[in-house]
């Protein structure tokens, strides 16, 4: 049961359900559930792409959901993710065009997504050979054969890779993980952090409307 002011929605075909406190919209609970929404006007609603399914627990439609939507969706349970808030406890299904990431185990468009992904930003994992006695041992020309032949261009550096190097070294791992952005060697991280990869996208909201100036 409910705690109250908490709506529990389950999504499908991901399989993911939690409680969240109602007026959470649909779009805000998927993201919390790792699920990413299409939302090509970040939420705004204004642009219609973020339609999904209610079997269960459909809100009333608002205004924007009225300008989108056709009143035989609506009646049929369709919402806009961003829009539809929570009011009860709900079943939600993503369809396949509005689902991005996230979907889930149990559905067969898992771990695909709509784009491909070709980031400029990548991790290199590596480690650096020891020093052998009586030989010159230049830590960043080591740094740098390592992760070249990975990299199709000559590979550029910043004053900050060479300044932290030393520091690096000395907390004693021998391996570490390079930061390329393309052919430039941003930052160079202790151990394998290759699994900690992130970035910030910024989508910019419309130009307001010029309705009542
Ligand atoms: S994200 Fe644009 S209408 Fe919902």
């Amino acid at each position: 049961m409910s705690k109250a002011n908490q709506h529990r929605i389950h999504f499908l075909p991901a399989g993911r359900s939690a409680e969240f406190p109602e007026g959470t919209t649909i779009r805000e609970a998927a993201l919390q559930l790792g699920i990413v929404i299409e939302s090509t006007c970040a939420g705004m609603g204004t642009c219609g792409t973020c339609q999904v399914n209610f079997r269960q627990g459909a809100p009333s439609p608002t205004p924007a959901e009225r300008e989108f939507l056709r009143e035989t969706a609506l009646n049929q349970g369709v919402r806009l993710a961003c829009q539809a808030a929570l009011q009860g406890e709900s079943i939600c299904e993503l369809p396949r065009d509005t689902r991005v990431f996230g979907t889930g185990a149990d559905d067969p468009a898992a771990g695909r997504s709509r784009y491909s992904l070709d980031p400029d930003l990548r991790k290199l994992h590596f480690e650096l050979p020891l020093p052998r006695s009586g030989e010159k041992y230049f830590y960043l020309e080591q740094v740098l054969a390592a992760i070249q032949p990975q990299v199709d261009e000559k590979i550029e550096y910043d004053f900050p890779v060479i300044r932290d190097l030393p520091a690096l070294l000395r907390s004693g791992r021998p391996d570490l993980t390079a930061v390329l952005d393309r052919r430039r060697l941003l930052a160079l991280e202790s151990g394998d952090t290759r699994g900690n990869c992130y970035g910030i996208a910024w989508i910019s909201a419309p130009p307001p409307s010029r309705r009542g100036c």
